[in-house]
């Protein structure tokens, strides 16, 4: 059979499996669309609205082709390497302009960080280049939420990859890359770069080549923008966090195990514990555009500045049962506080993406 063929017979199955699931799709119930902060920055994408229903049609179709009646993993990230706790403590001296939402000095959290490949297979081995992601949820958080989001009431979350941007401004081309990507069809693929740009094309690239030895040595990045206070105080800044200064890892790894991250950071935690720090970048002055998520904000005229770290005390976090709940949490950049609202057309197609996806996954634990 040659590969035109098996894409038409891949493209046959998917089409099949959504008309038999399509009654059973969650698109109607979405929560109401973002508004938009001009005067921080943002503004609405042309058919912004409707391009991120088309993607949440396309990433529940995907999933649920994929996983059938079957436990449905995450569309994103399906490769957990685990969901070790930590302790959120916020620094006592942090500058005051950065005093807002959770870094309240001397804070301190109970946290949850899942540690996950981006590949959509969930068995893709970790020597693979891959993006890389750090989901974290701090718990016991007050103040005013994002209110309209589901439950988790006393919940932050911060989501980072191990890269620092992203490979598509525009909500259209977002939508059509999708599109492209989920049509099987190799021809189009071709079109690709010319839908993401150089830019965009590049970045891509670079992310899927991220190699790393163990998921807590590694440097991750917010990518988009957020907002950091509320009111006139408000500001954008964006989010990293590395190892912190002096942390060591013994980095033996073993290449031949496809999960080698999880057995390196289950090492690292067996009798150590361990050190990331948070930090928060400024946006660097008006000349960065809160939309424009392929550029990094310099960080000599703009340094990223810790705030917060998490400490880690030695721990298991690989029985099964606790991969069962490391499996079956949920993560996304919208559970939180109204201090602490993301930013941009990504952030705002994020919104209906991942709510979606919730349900989806929900409907199959
Ligand atoms: C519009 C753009 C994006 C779309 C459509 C998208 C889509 C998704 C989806 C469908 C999931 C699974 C969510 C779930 O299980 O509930 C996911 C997870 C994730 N995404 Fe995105 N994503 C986008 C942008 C980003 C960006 C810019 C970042 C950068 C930090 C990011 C980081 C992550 C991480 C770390 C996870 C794993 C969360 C976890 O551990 O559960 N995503 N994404």
């Amino acid at each position: 059979m040659d590969i035109i063929n098996v894409s038409n017979l891949i493209r046959l199955i998917v089409v099949v499996l959504t008309l038999l699931t399509g009654s059973r799709s969650l698109a109607g119930a979405s929560l109401p669309y973002p508004t938009v902060d001009t005067a921080i920055g943002e503004y609405l994408h042309e058919g912004e609205q409707q391009h991120a229903q088309a993607i949440g049609d396309i990433v529940e179709q995907q999933i649920r082709a994929r996983y059938g009646d079957g436990l449905i993993k995450r569309d994103a990230h399906p490769k957990a390497h685990g969901c070790p706790v930590a302790e959120f403590r916020v620094a006592r001296d942090i500058p005051l302009d950065l005093q807002s939402g959770v870094f309240v000095p001397g804070a301190v959290y109970e946290s949850t960080v899942r540690f996950s490949n981006g590949s959509a297979d969930a068995e893709q081995a970790d020597e693979k280049g891959d993006t890389r992601g750090m989901a974290i949820k701090l718990r016991g958080v007050q103040g005013s939420k994002l209110t309209d989001v589901q439950a988790q009431a006393d919940a932050q979350d911060f989501l980072l990859i191990s890269h620092p941007v992203f490979f598509v401004n525009d909500a259209a081309d977002y939508a059509e890359f999708f599109a492209i990507s989920a049509s099987g069809d190799w021809r189009r693929w071709l079109k690709l770069p010319f839908v993401l740009g150089l830019r965009g094309s590049y970045n891509a690239f670079q992310m899927l080549r991220s190699h790393i030895d163990n998921p807590l040595a590694a440097r991750y990045w917010s990518v988009v923008p957020y907002q950091l206070g509320e009111g006139e105080a408000r500001q954008a800044v964006k989010y990293s966090v590395k190892p912190c200064q002096g942390s060591t890892f013994d980095n033996e790894t073993d290449s031949d195990d496809p999960n080698f991250l999880r057995a390196a950071m289950a090492a690292a935690l067996a009798s150590s514990s361990s050190c990331m720090a948070f930090m928060v970048q400024r946006k660097p002055g008006p000349d960065y555009s809160i939309e424009n998520v392929v550029e990094r904000w310099p960080e000599n005229s703009a340094p990223f500045e810790t705030v917060a770290e998490l400490h880690f005390s030695a721990q298991t976090f690989d029985s099964a049962e606790q991969l069962m709940r490391c499996e079956e949490m949920v993560f996304n950049p919208w559970h939180g506080l109204l201090a602490h609202k993301p930013l941009g057309a990504v952030n705002r197609i994020r919104k209906v993406v991942y709510d979606r996806i919730r349900r989806v996954r929900e409907s199959s634990f």
